[in-house]
């Protein structure tokens, strides 16, 4: 390991492996066991638990640039905190804030920005974005290209499917700032098509199923299944499809 790429004052297990063209930049505490692949970056004041994973030029910690006008101007990142045995792989952007907790995945070139919280066990697939302050919990599965609005809460054993997305703003930017931006709520084990759409602040319910390329208008109630433009019920969650019965 090279003076050169870590801060005098970062702490770096002994058992922790820096590559020589990744950085560690001031007051990172870096866990034994993990790994900082080529061109790297961790921030100032990052702590990186045991046995993780940082790849290729992956940065953990950057603060936030945001547009004049953003919702999310002012207010304090806070510390970043990754857990034990996480892996950020290639390309991924962790912003300032977030926090990510044990066995968690980010996807080559995620982007997962400031104070979001994901839960352990939880994936978040390549090239997804979990906007600021989104709270995600244990063992959710995020597949590829994703997108996950703020004002979004993402309960545990969720499933995502590749290319849905959630939105929060009916105006489209077209009033004050004092109107609350309302993202998404998918309740337990909810699971998600890919490629469907998902209107301001609807509600999924536990188990309920939305199908493939749906647009979602109103909430979905408990194990139920909508498919379709707009989403319409079709069927209804057997019990054999629980989520206790595929862990
Ligand atoms: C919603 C879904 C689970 C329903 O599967 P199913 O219970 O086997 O439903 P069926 O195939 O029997 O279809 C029932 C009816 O709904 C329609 N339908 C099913 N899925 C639909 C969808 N996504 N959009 C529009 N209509 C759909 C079918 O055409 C059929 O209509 P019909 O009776 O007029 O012929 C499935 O179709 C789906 O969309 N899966 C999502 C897959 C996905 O995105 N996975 C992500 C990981 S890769």
């Amino acid at each position: 390991m090279s003076d050169l790429n870590v801060a005098s004052d970062a702490k770096v297990d002994a058992a922790a492996t820096v590559a020589a063209t990744a950085v560690v930049l001031s007051g990172a505490v870096i866990g034994p066991d993990t790994v900082i692949e080529p061109g790297a970056v961790i921030r100032e004041g990052v702590t990186i638990g045991t046995g993780c994973l940082v790849g290729e030029n992956a940065v953990v910690g950057r603060e936030p640039r945001l547009a004049a006008h953003s919702r999310a101007q002012g207010r304090e990142t806070g510390a970043t905190v990754v857990g034990d045995g996480v892996s950020i792989c290639a390309g991924a952007i962790v912003l300032a804030g977030a926090q990510l907790a044990d066995g968690v995945v980010i996807g080559d070139q995620a982007h997962v920005r400031e104070r979001a919280v994901i839960g352990a066990g939880s994936v978040v697939g390549r090239g997804t974005t979990i906007d600021n302050d989104v709270v995600v919990g244990s063992g959710v599965r995020i597949q590829t290209l994703v997108y996950i609005t703020t004002g979004s809460v993402i309960e545990d054993d969720v499933f995502v499917g590749p290319g849905a997305i959630t939105t929060n703003d009916d105006s489209m930017g077209r009033h004050d700032g004092s109107v609350p931006l309302k993202g998404a709520t998918l309740r337990r084990a909810c699971r998600i098509g890919g490629g469907s759409v998902l209107l301001p602040g609807v509600e999924i319910g536990e188990e309920a199923v939305v199908g493939g390329g749906a647009v979602v208008k109103h909430d979905v109630s408990p194990r139920t299944v909508v498919v379709g433009v707009p989403a319409r019920r079709i069927g209804t969650v057997g019990d054999d499809e629980l989520v206790e019965n595929w862990r």
